[in-house]
């Protein structure tokens, strides 16, 4: 069915032979005292409309009535009354009529089928369906946001799992180097115990010769002849130095190996709220050393940190941060290049800037980097939100990211945080 003719009124409409005085009657009575203006049509087709207020204010001066009451209601009607063609979708009915109103509210409107009379409708009708209408779409817009804010709310999830899939895969490579020297150390020592072993048995028999109350020389010069072939061959086999290094390098792997567990911790603690002291240059540490799977095949990182004082913020997003640029500035390098991440203090902030010699950023991209999902990256390797969701992180801190770029020379990303949080940082990033 079509919009229209929902609103529409079937109105038996005035002849144009009609007098004023006729007119009258049939608009004031009882059947028609709800429309605001009756149709004349000639033949079919509408030719105007008289409207109540024109006729009551005819009837209300002196001798109105004596005067203009015998006159054709073609004298009286508005000769181009508002028309609309019944097909016309009622939005679009309702900005026509909206736009070409005379008398607002007080004019109704006809309604046409082919320019032939088909009936009326009134611009109070119109205004209320136009306005069930909107809430309507209040209510689909609402729907569609909610839907869009969870698919997003689920890609940006995704987005983190992929990463946090990434940095999982990075931090596993970094524990299983040293976890691979130290299963090898332990399986020496391993062989050393069971030669040690040995000896100790061949000790403890030449041991029992002494003891014996009848030692037998030979049998003693043998068993020392072969406990000393033994100390000799163990200690070739497993010289001194060698044997204390080894406990050395198993040591240093495992307290590699627990730093990086400690740094896992740290960098993905679930807590989000701001902590004040917190050190940026260890945040950078901290995120260079979750990221080194990444970084080390592609630049060298120059450090060149500032003396600057803690800040109050949420360590866990700051660390995320750092993560997001030195990822992004390895990715920006083809070969091998310099990484330089700088940090200094000035004017109630702290400063630090991550600088690559990468391929940059194109002048028309530039403006676009933050917008999530915006990706010069091939499907699978990017999702474009890592800038944007470090937008949102800044700005919950109330600090600043800053870019500059030269296509063929490198970028250089300054983020700016307040040495005092104004207000706790939200919970969430995104
Ligand atoms: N250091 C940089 N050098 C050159 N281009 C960069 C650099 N950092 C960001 N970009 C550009 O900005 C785009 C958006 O970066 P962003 O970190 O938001 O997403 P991504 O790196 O493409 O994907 P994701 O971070 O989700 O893996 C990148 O695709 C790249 O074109
Ligand atoms: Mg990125």
């Amino acid at each position: 069915m079509n919009d229209l003719t929902q609103l529409m009124v079937a109105m038996e409409p005035l002849s144009p032979d009609l007098t004023i005085n006729e007119v009258a009657e049939i608009l004031l009575s009882e059947e028609n005292r709800r429309f605001l203006c009756i149709p004349v049509v000639d033949r079919g087709r509408p030719i105007g409309t008289v409207s109540r207020n024109q006729l009551e204010s005819i009837f209300m001066t002196i001798y109105g009535r004596d005067l203009y009451g015998k006159n054709k209601v073609t004298q009286l009607m508005n000769a181009s009354p508002l028309m609309v063609e019944v097909k016309l979708p009622m939005e679009q009915a309702a900005q026509y009529i909206t736009a070409n109103m005379q008398a607002p509210i007080t004019e109704d409107f006809v309604i046409t089928h082919d320019g032939v009379y088909h009936g009326m409708g009134s611009v109070i009708d119109l205004l209320s369906a136009m306005e069930r209408r909107v809430a309507e779409r209040n209510v689909e817009l609402g729907k569609a946001y909610r839907s869009l804010k969870e698919s997003q709310s689920q890609l940006v999830h995704s987005e983190k799992m992929a990463s946090l899939g990434q940095m999982v895969a990075g931090v596993a490579h970094e524990i299983n180097t040293p976890l691979g020297y130290v299963k090898n150390n332990v399986e020496m020592a391993h062989e050393i115990h069971k030669d040690m072993v040995g000896l100790v048995a061949g000790f403890k028999a030449l041991l029992a010769l002494f003891d014996a109350e009848d030692a037998d020389e030979r049998a003693v010069s043998l068993q020392l002849q072969q406990v000393e072939a033994m100390a000799a061959e163990f200690e070739e086999n497993f010289p001194q130095e060698d044997v204390a290094g080894l406990y050395g390098d198993t040591l240093y792997g495992i307290e590699q190996i627990s730093e990086m567990v400690l740094n896992l911790k740290n960098f993905s603690r679930l807590d989000q709220a701001a902590v004040s002291n917190v050190s940026v240059n260890e945040c950078i540490d901290s995120a260079l050393l979750i990221a080194k799977n990444v970084v080390k095949h592609k630049a060298e990182v120059v450090k060149a940190y500032g003396e600057i004082p803690n800040v109050s913020c949420s360590p866990s997003q700051i660390n995320q941060v750092f993560l997001n640029l030195l990822t992004n500035a390895a990715q920006s390098i083809d070969d091998f290049g310099t990484i330089t991440v700088k940090t200094w203090a000035e004017g109630g902030y702290v400063h630090a800037s991550v600088q690559d010699n990468g391929k940059g950023i194109e002048r028309q991209h530039l403006k676009k980097i933050f917008d999530p999902f915006f990706t010069t990256k091939p499907v699978g390797k990017g999702t474009g939100l890592g800038l944007s969701i470090t937008f949102k992180i800044l700005q919950q801190h109330k600090g600043k990211l800053r870019v500059g770029s030269e296509p063929g020379a490198g970028t250089r990303f300054v983020i700016s945080l307040p040495l005092q949080q104004t207000q706790p940082v939200l919970k969430e990033a995104v």
